[in-house]
């Protein structure tokens, strides 16, 4: 199962993703804002390590309890990022949060636009879902941009949804329906 659009694949990984894999993060810049990942060190991207979380990817799927993608160029087979679907709610409602993120040396090129775009159709087409939501923090202009581009709608604030050091966040939610793609 795969999704593309002019510019990206978006599907799961498998093991021959790993050199690409490996190289995105490499590139990866210095950290940019805070909600930005750190660049990992080299030894954490070992083949050991990918096959292992492809293996844990798969019994995740199997198990209807989330869904990774891996994000590629089509034209280079770079690797751009990933997304996710997190299954919430199940039985009845088919409801999953929808995850992005983009390598930040590949940022503000529409890559994420693009990635959580096919991401929702695998969701609302292949996966039988019926609503998908984004959540983040107030002040996440990148996060909440990339759900705005795609029409998801502004459902409102969930308070206290989010627990991070510092306690329980209140994280803003954007929504979309099967009906809306
Ligand atoms: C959020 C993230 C995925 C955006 O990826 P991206 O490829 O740069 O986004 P795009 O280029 O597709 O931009 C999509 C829209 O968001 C806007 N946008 C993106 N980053 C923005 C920022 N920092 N500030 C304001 N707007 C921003 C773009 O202008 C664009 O809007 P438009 O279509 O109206 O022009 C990326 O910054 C990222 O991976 N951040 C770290 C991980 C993360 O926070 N993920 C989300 C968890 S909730």
């Amino acid at each position: 199962m795969k999704y593309s659009s002019k510019r990206i694949t978006v599907r799961p990984y498998v093991r021959r993703d790993y050199e690409s894999w490996r190289e995105g993060h490499l590139a990866r810049e210095p950290k940019k804002n805070k909600f930005d990942s750190l660049k990992p060190p080299a030894k954490n991207l070992t083949l050991k390590k990918f096959t292992a979380m492809i293996g844990k990817n798969k019994k995740r799927a199997k198990r209807d309890e989330c869904y990774v993608y891996g994000i590629f160029d089509k034209k280079t087979g770079k690797h751009l990022g990933s997304t996710s679907l997190y299954i919430l709610i199940r039985k009845g409602l088919h409801w999953a949060n929808l995850g992005y993120e983009i390598h930040n040396q590949y940022w503000r090129q529409g890559f994420g636009k693009e990635a959580a775009l096919l991401t929702l159709k695998i969701g609302f087409r292949d996966l039988g879902l019926h609503r998908i939501e984004a959540a983040m923090e107030l002040d996440h202009k990148g996060s909440i941009g990339v759900a705005r581009s795609l029409g998801m709608r502004r459902e409102g604030i969930r308070r206290k949804f989010f627990p991070n050091p510092s306690g329980w966040e209140d994280l803003v939610v954007f929504g979309a329906v099967k009906e809306d793609f």
